[in-house]
């Protein structure tokens, strides 16, 4: 592997799983209480907005009780002492990478604690329930919603996104099952522009033979290790020794 500067990570519910925050299509997973399309999706929204906010209420709530676990605390270091562009992209919606430090960070499908007036577009920073019919702070009206993409609706922060994967030198993709798009289609690009590639996973992914490299097991254990491994590397790159 030549000399690594540029790193985009993608991360996905696995990395939160040893939180104790539920996976989706896992065993026990949040969808199997639900159908996406109730929950998830702006017509579910609409045909009831009381089912929809409670879902994320509960999900908002559920912070409160779980904590960051070795993964996160991981990449907050690597955050903290890569030199080189870094960029963690996170499906998650929970805060857990932020609160174990991270800061080159970016959710591209939203946030439980934040809400979104869907007429004035502002975001409010939300911890608390949000019931139907808020009025927004902003502009008055009672259009607050959760700051959450559904299905259907574009992710956030794509330009930003695409341009990281653009530079990247290496993609790494932990806990994600490589089911939903563009977030399951970025190993791709990031390997279309020369980069090499590494998945971090419970087990084998719908997208693991996008991957030069695959690591099973578990976030937690594989994650520490590997950023034991990618700094060890930074610092024999930057040593004189090593002209
Ligand atoms: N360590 C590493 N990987 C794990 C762990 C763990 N402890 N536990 C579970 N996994 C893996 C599972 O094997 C699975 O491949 O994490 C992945 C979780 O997959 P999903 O439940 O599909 O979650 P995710 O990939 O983040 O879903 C993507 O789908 O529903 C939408 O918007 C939602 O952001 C979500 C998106």
């Amino acid at each position: 592997m030549g000399a690594i500067r540029n790193i985009v990570i993608l991360t996905g519910a696995g990395v939160s799983a040893e939180s104790g925050i539920a996976t989706f299509r896992g065993p026990g997973g949040l969808w199997e209480g639900h159908r996406v399309e109730d929950v998830c999706t702006p017509e579910a929204l609409a045909r009831d907005p009381a089912l929809v906010h409670r879902f994320y209420d509960l999900r908002r709530a559920a912070l409160r009780d779980v904590r960051p676990n070795a993964a996160h605390t991981a990449l907050a270091r690597l955050d903290r002492e890569w030199t080189g562009d870094l960029l963690i992209v996170t499906q998650n919606v929970d805060d857990l990478h932020e609160r174990a430090g991270a800061e080159r960070l970016v959710h591209m499908h939203g946030e439980l604690q934040s809400a979104l007036c869907a007429a004035c577009g502002v975001r409010e920073r939300w911890t608390d329930a949000l019931p139907p019919e808020t009025e927004c702070p902003n502009c008055g009206t009672f259009a607050l919603r959760p700051d959450i993409v559904f299905f259907g609706e574009m992710p956030y922060h794509m330009d930003r996104i695409e341009a990281a994967l653009a530079a990247a030198d290496l993609f790494v993709s932990i806990g994600t099952s490589g089911a939903v798009y563009p977030a399951a289609g970025f190993v791709q690009m990031a390997d279309a522009y020369g980069a090499d590639t590494l998945e971090l996973n419970l087990e084998r992914s719908a997208g693991s033979g996008f991957f030069a490299r695959s690591e099973l097991g578990a976030a937690g254990e594989l994650v520490p290790a590997w950023v034991d491994t990618v700094l060890a590397a930074q610092s024999t790159q930057s040593s004189p020794m090593s002209r």
